[in-house]
């Protein structure tokens, strides 16, 4: 009789299928030149070049950052009906309290707008989609009246130098006219926006002049824009040596620090160190005492984002492999330290543990009681019907 291995089978499935509801956990293919975003606790990443590995792909999806784990076991989730509506990599994306603005990349004018709460990517009208440039490898900034600037980039020919805001509040698309030290055409490097309403841009490319090719900005040659007066400035950091680079990343911490990970030479060699850090007042590099233990490899094409004390990078091409990497690696900015868990509760300002996992927990655990009752009770059933049957053989 079969029906024991049928009902553990059955009890087998239910189970998973459970656990695929509770636990709906994604698993996206490896990527680069991706672009994220974190809106509160999600970790959105959007794009990234996956074309020569598999297919191209479109799905929006996080990391959810308000459960703990550790880098070998990602809570991606998968946002249905979130797909983008092209496949995009090379671009920048910025956010604010809902919205995820993803603008320019691979070889269009590409610009879309996705609210997180009624999930839909739009355009911002045909008037702003036809005079944006086609622009990839910048880096954009938001600052908190909702402006986006973004500087630089290639256009299909050539590396560029034009700053342009786009006003997300009146969705306006503009030109701004800049003074003082005026850049030189410029691609690859890291933007952020400092409290005193200045962007720092570091490293990255630039073409000294219209027939040059294409050289590195010396990472000591730092560049400010100051969004109120649209004026640049240069200042020239001191400290440490770092490699130029460029498909690096940068954040900028709450004491007013910028790390920098990654990148690579423009032979997409590694660079050196991995890690530095910038002092946004005293203009001066340092390399983190105890950042070289637990190192994650070379990568470059890579993002990262700060979420508490955590500096979180995705993906990227890991130089030392040779490949499209799929992991997520945690750098501590207030211990320095390479870390591999990830814990919400040591956050200052957690949110409430989720209250649908618990309910679904509890859920869970009363389908599979009320599974176990049912197949016991068959069980038992089964085996009078079996003893009904033998004794009646008897008589
Ligand atoms: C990571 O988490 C998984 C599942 O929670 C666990 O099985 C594994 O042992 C953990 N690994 C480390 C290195 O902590
Ligand atoms: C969804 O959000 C977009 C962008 O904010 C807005 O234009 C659109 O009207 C919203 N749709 C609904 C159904 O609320
Ligand atoms: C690309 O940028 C270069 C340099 O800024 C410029 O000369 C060229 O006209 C631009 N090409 C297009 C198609 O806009
Ligand atoms: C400032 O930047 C401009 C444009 O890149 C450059 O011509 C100039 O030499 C720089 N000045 C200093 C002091 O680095
Ligand atoms: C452009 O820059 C290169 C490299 O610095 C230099 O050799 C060349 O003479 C420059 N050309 C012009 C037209 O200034
Ligand atoms: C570096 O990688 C980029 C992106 O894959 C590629 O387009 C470029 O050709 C590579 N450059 C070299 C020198 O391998
Ligand atoms: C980061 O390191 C500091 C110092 O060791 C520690 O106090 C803090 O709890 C760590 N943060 C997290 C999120 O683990």
């Amino acid at each position: 009789m079969d029906l024991p291995f049928k009902l553990s089978k059955f009890i087998f499935c239910a189970l998973l299928l459970i656990n695929s509801i509770l636990c709906d956990t994604y698993y996206p293919v490896n990527r680069f030149a991706h672009s994220s975003v974190k809106i509160d606790n999600r970790l959105f990443i959007l794009g990234g070049n996956t074309g020569e590995i598999t297919s191209k792909s479109y799905e929006l999806f996080y990391l959810d950052l308000s459960i703990p784990f550790n880098n070998t076991n990602l809570p991606w989730k998968l946002v249905d009906g979130g797909d983008l509506p092209e496949y995009i990599y090379s671009s920048t994306a910025v956010s604010d309290k809902f919205t995820i603005y993803l603008i320019g990349g691979s070889i269009k004018n590409q610009f879309y707008i996705y609210n997180i709460y009624n999930t839909t990517w739009d355009t911002p009208g045909t008037g702003i989609r036809s005079i944006f440039p086609n622009r990839r490898n910048m880096d954009g900034v938001i600052d908190e009246k909702g402006n986006i600037y973004l500087f630089g980039g290639y256009n299909v020919t050539d590396i560029t130098k034009e700053m342009y805001l786009f006003n997300t509040v009146a969705m306006t698309f503009t030109s701004i006219v800049t003074s003082g030290d005026v850049p030189l055409q410029c691609a690859e490097y890291t933007a952020n926006l400092l409290s005193s309403g200045a962007i720092i841009y570091i490293g990255g490319v630039e073409k000294l002049n219209e027939s040059a090719s294409l050289t590195f900005v010396n990472m000591n040659k730092i560049k400010l824009f100051d969004t109120y007066k649209s004026k640049w400035t240069n200042f020239t950091a001191t400290g440490e040596d770092v490699d130029s680079r460029q498909y690096h990343t940068s954040i900028l911490t709450p004491n007013g620090y910028i790390i920098i990970f990654g990148g690579c030479k423009l032979d997409n060699t590694s660079v050196s160190p991995n890690i530095a850090m910038l002092h946004t007042n005293t203009y001066e590099w340092t390399i983190p005492s105890n950042s070289e233990e637990n190192s994650p490899p070379s990568i470059w094409g890579h993002t990262a984002n700060l979420h508490s004390d955590y500096m979180i990078i995705t993906f990227g091409f890991d130089i030392d492999a040779q490949l499209y990497n799929q992991k997520v690696y945690l750098f501590n900015i207030t211990s320095n330290k390479w870390v591999a868990s990830f814990n919400p509760s040591v956050i200052d300002n957690p949110t409430p543990k989720s209250k649908a996992l618990v309910i679904g927990l509890a859920t869970g655990g009363a389908v599979i009681a009320l599974i176990l009752i049912v197949a016991f009770v068959i069980v038992i059933y089964k085996k009078r019907e079996t003893i009904l049957r033998i004794s009646g053989n008897n008589t």
